[in-house]
């Protein structure tokens, strides 16, 4: 193998597992968004598999299925009986509705 090569090779693995990583950051930290830091929790009026939430006054997230744009709206400026969350950041809201549009789709 070149010496090109193999830092090609290398350096295509590293892109690999900081990729992994960030995926996982994703979903871990959207799911704790999603269960505790958001006041009040989404899970206390969602259904949303990922999250072990079971929810039952908002429609089910597994079912709906929204893409992150949907559910960014829907934190900032809430609907109907759901609260806008001007508490959460904007780094939080979005990686909120990127966590819920990936668990769900
Ligand atoms: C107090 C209960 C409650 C909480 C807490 C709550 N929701 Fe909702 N949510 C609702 C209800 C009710 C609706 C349906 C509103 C309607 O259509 O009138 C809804 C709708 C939605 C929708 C669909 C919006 C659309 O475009 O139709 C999404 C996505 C959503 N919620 C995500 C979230 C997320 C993420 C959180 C946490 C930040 C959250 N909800 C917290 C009650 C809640």
């Amino acid at each position: 193998m070149t010496a090109m090569l193999r830092r090609t090779v290398a350096s295509a693995l590293l892109a690999t597992v900081a990729w992994g990583a960030q995926a996982q950051n994703l979903m871990d930290d959207g799911k704790k968004l999603f269960t505790q830091t958001a006041v009040p929790a989404c899970a206390v009026c969602h259904t949303l598999k990922h999250a072990g939430a079971t929810g039952e006054i908002g429609p089910v997230l597994d079912e709906l299925k929204p893409d992150a744009t949907r559910v960014e709206k829907v934190i900032r400026n809430g609907l109907g009986q759901m609260p806008a969350y001007s508490t959460l950041s904007d780094a939080q809201i979005r990686l909120l509705a990127q966590y819920v549009a990936a668990a769900t789709q």
